[in-house]
């Protein structure tokens, strides 16, 4: 080993395929492979997703090598994402893992994405301190975590329904927006009224959330509009974006300021696909300056998927020992 950890991470959780090398928890490399097949069917279509997968891991991982200048076999191990996901998706990117650390005669380490979002907040300083409040914001979850240490992660929230990208996803949907429609929301905002309509959201009890409320909100609202002006959504489309937005945002702010508050944690950040809004990271670094938080906001290329954020959870669990089996099996929930 030298003294040097040279890890090779895999991340296959969703739709993205992505390959990234750290020595010593630094990224070498971090290669992400989209899929555009999803794009005709207004959400990720899961069968096709594996097959795409496999199509991209071979060349995401030699890329991802070759541009950290590592060989395969100067590798002390190699991490995976094991859940939360989509169980095809899983299953070519563990499978894969599971291959390569054999013939390589090396350990794996089992990661869980949704820890490794959080933790992707540790690739590059400044670091949060502990305890440190993470909101995870992505297509498949949204999670307020507490953070004790980088192996002490609790959740203290979470949504009963749909996660917030999700409630983005399907917004854009209800406007006649592509998929994923939670960048273009972003985007019509920038020049639209945040205040120009409103949409119910649920109260949930501690710091819990629910999207379903505001979804059925938007629904009927469209509806209504609709019906009496059909060019309603056209003419109003920055407005109706920079709204739901606005919504979304405030909503998921309210349990973070709670938690803080109740909690005494001034350490707060967001973390994954989510925590690229642009008027969520605004907001955040606003409260944070009326909150006298320390607020920490990923760099763009670690909100999304990518296998950089499981290469520095692989890291830590590395250097603590946690080493997998070949027999541990993905799981598509958290338990
Ligand atoms: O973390 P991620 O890449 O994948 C999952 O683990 O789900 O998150 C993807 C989600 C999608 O719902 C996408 O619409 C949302 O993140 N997203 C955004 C933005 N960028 C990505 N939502 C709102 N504003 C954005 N700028
Ligand atoms: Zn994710």
């Amino acid at each position: 080993m030298n003294g040097q950890v040279k890890l090779l991470a895999i991340e296959s959780s969703c739709d993205d395929t992505s390959a990234a090398v750290l020595i010593n928890g630094k990224v070498l490399s971090n290669r992400v492979a989209g899929q555009d097949v999803h794009r005709d069917y207004g959400g990720v279509v899961p069968e096709l997703a594996s097959r795409a997968h496999q199509q991209h891991i071979v060349p995401v991982v030699a890329t991802a090598l070759k541009e950290a200048g590592i060989a395969a076999s100067e590798l002390d191990a190699i991490a995976y994402t094991r859940g939360p996901g989509l169980m095809g998706s899983l299953l070519v990117g563990s499978s894969f893992a599971k291959g390569l650390a054999v013939s390589l005669g090396i350990p794996l380490i089992p990661v869980d994405h949704m820890d490794a979002h959080v933790l992707a907040h540790f690739i590059d300083e400044p670091h949060p301190s502990f305890p440190f409040l993470c909101l995870v914001v992505s297509g498949g979850h949204t999670q307020l975590v507490k953070v004790q240490d980088v192996h002490t992660l609790e959740i203290i929230g979470r949504t009963g329904d749909d996660a917030a990208g999700e409630a983005f996803d399907k917004s854009a949907k209800l406007l006649g927006l592509p998929y994923p429609g939670g960048p273009l929301i972003d985007e019509y905002a920038r020049n639209g009224n945040p205040l120009a309509f409103r949409f119910n959201t649920s109260r949930m009890p501690g710091y819990d959330y629910s999207f379903s409320g505001l979804k059925t909100s938007i629904l009927y609202f469209l509806r209504d509009e609709k019906a009496k002006n059909p060019a309603f959504i056209a003419e109003n489309l920055h407005d109706l974006c920079a709204s739901i937005q606005y919504t979304i945002v405030e909503y998921l702010l309210q349990n973070l300021v709670k938690a803080s508050e109740e909690l005494g944690i001034q350490e707060v950040g967001i973390a994954g696909g989510v925590s690229a809004n642009s008027y969520l990271r605004k907001r955040l670094e606003e409260l944070g300056k009326e909150m006298g938080w320390n607020t920490y906001l990923p760099d763009f290329r670690y909100c999304t998927d990518n296998a950089a954020m499981i290469g520095i959870s692989g890291h830590f669990r590395f250097l603590a020992g946690e080493t997998g089996e070949l027999s541990d099996r993905p799981f598509a929930r958290q338990s």
